[in-house]
């Protein structure tokens, strides 16, 4: 699925150089390098704030604490997503609300969002937490509209998605706040856990370092309960060392969603979608949107079936996800049952990551398409 020996291997002084340079610093918390990583980050995304922390996790629960969310508020995001993107929000005390997604781009759907608004429990809903899912920023043009006209918060879960765009404008400056993940698989890695939250809003910015500090804002003086949710120096001096090449890598990821794509329709094996009938679904792009490709996934109706036959040749797949949240064991307080989010629960069924990074060479795409029409046939 990923070979992180191919990035590394290239940048191994460089970032042997940087590491010792925390060493030698001692700043091992936040300190100079996460700062110098900080700056680089806001001026590549073209926000005012970018604030380092210590995972994508931990940077849900910022950017919603700083955003003033907390008990008795409800927030609406997708049940298709990683497990944070609800936890978040039952960590900073409030109550997720689900809607269901579109079945094209598999993002949360605006229109599903909206009927929950107008639904029971609609008037305690203070923000919206979209999910850039694999990379595509969900619809900002309507979420943007929604937040407007209903007086919420948005706030972007851009975890998968450093360097993607919305006509024109960089993940991460599209709503209130945003947060970042580098868990070392997604396209901008640390090595181990960091994440990051970013915001044009002054006052926004200065709760989250407020927020990740316990609460401080003088040493030993605590102004509310906060956490430690901090950036380490080691990871600071990666990232930015990696934030030098991350347009190029971006720029290669979409050589080779390309190059799935044209494999795929030279084989006849590309259906019309949104669901599978002979072939499988590409990806979509949405037009006016910048997808950074931080997963290629295809769908099949026979998705566990090929899997099963893409292991047994040795190539790498992976399922992002197999359970919605709402059917999650963890979240059966929120009260859902099965059918309530149909599109969730069919792509769960369906969808299929297949490998991609940007050192993934043609032959090895050749390999798994082949593979794909053997199966098919
Ligand atoms: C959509 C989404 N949100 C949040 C997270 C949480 O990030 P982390 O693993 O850095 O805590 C991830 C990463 O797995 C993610 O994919």
């Amino acid at each position: 699925m990923l070979d992180l020996e191919r990035q590394n291997q290239p940048l191994r002084q460089e970032l042997l150089d940087a590491l010792a340079g925390v060493l030698d610093s001692r700043q091992f918390i936040l300190g100079a390098a996460v700062g110098a990583f900080e700056a680089a980050a806001a001026e590549t995304l073209g926000v005012t704030h970018a604030v380092g922390c210590s995972s994508g996790t931990d940077a849900l629960w910022l950017a919603l604490a700083a955003a003033g969310i907390g008990p008795g508020a409800a927030v609406v995001t997708t049940p298709f997503s990683f497990f944070a993107s609800v936890s978040a929000i039952l960590r900073a005390g409030a109550t997720p609300v689900l809607a269901d997604i579109d079945p094209t781009t598999f993002n949360l759907d605006p229109r599903m969002v909206e009927e929950t608004l107008h639904g029971p429990g609609g008037d305690e809903v203070r923000a919206i937490l979209p999910v850039h899912l694999y990379g595509q920023p969900a619809d900002w043009n309507l979420f943007t509209a929604l937040g407007r006209v209903h007086r919420l918060a948005v706030i972007e879960d851009a975890a998968q998605a450093w360097g993607a765009e919305w006509q024109g404008k960089k993940a991460g400056g599209l709503g209130d706040a945003a947060a970042f993940s580098f868990y070392p698989t997604k396209n901008l890695s640390a090595a181990g856990d960091a994440g990051m939250v970013t915001t044009n809003s002054d006052e926004i910015a200065e709760r989250m370092r407020m927020l990740r500090q316990h609460g401080m804002r003088r040493r030993y003086y605590h102004d509310e309960v906060g956490w430690s949710t901090r950036m380490d120096g080691f990871q600071g001096a990666v990232l930015r060392v990696k934030l030098k090449y991350i347009a190029e890598w971006n720029r290669k990821r979409r050589t080779v969603a390309e190059r799935y794509d044209a494999l795929f329709r030279k084989a006849g094996l590309a259906d019309a979608g949104p669901y599978s009938a002979r072939g499988v679904v590409l990806p979509h792009e949405v037009e006016g949107s910048t997808h950074v490709w931080h997963q290629y996934v295809i769908r099949s109706a026979q998705r566990d079936a090929l899997r099963e036959f893409l292991t047994s040749r040795s190539i790498g797949s992976e399922i992002y996800y197999p359970v919605p949240l709402h059917l999650q064991t963890a979240l059966q307080g929120l009260a859902y049952k099965q059918g309530d989010f149909p599109e969730a629960e069919r792509a769960a069924r369906e969808v299929l990551a297949l490998p991609i990074f940007p050192e993934l060479r043609e032959d090895e795409q050749e390999t798994v398409v082949a593979a794909i029409e053997e199966f098919l046939s």
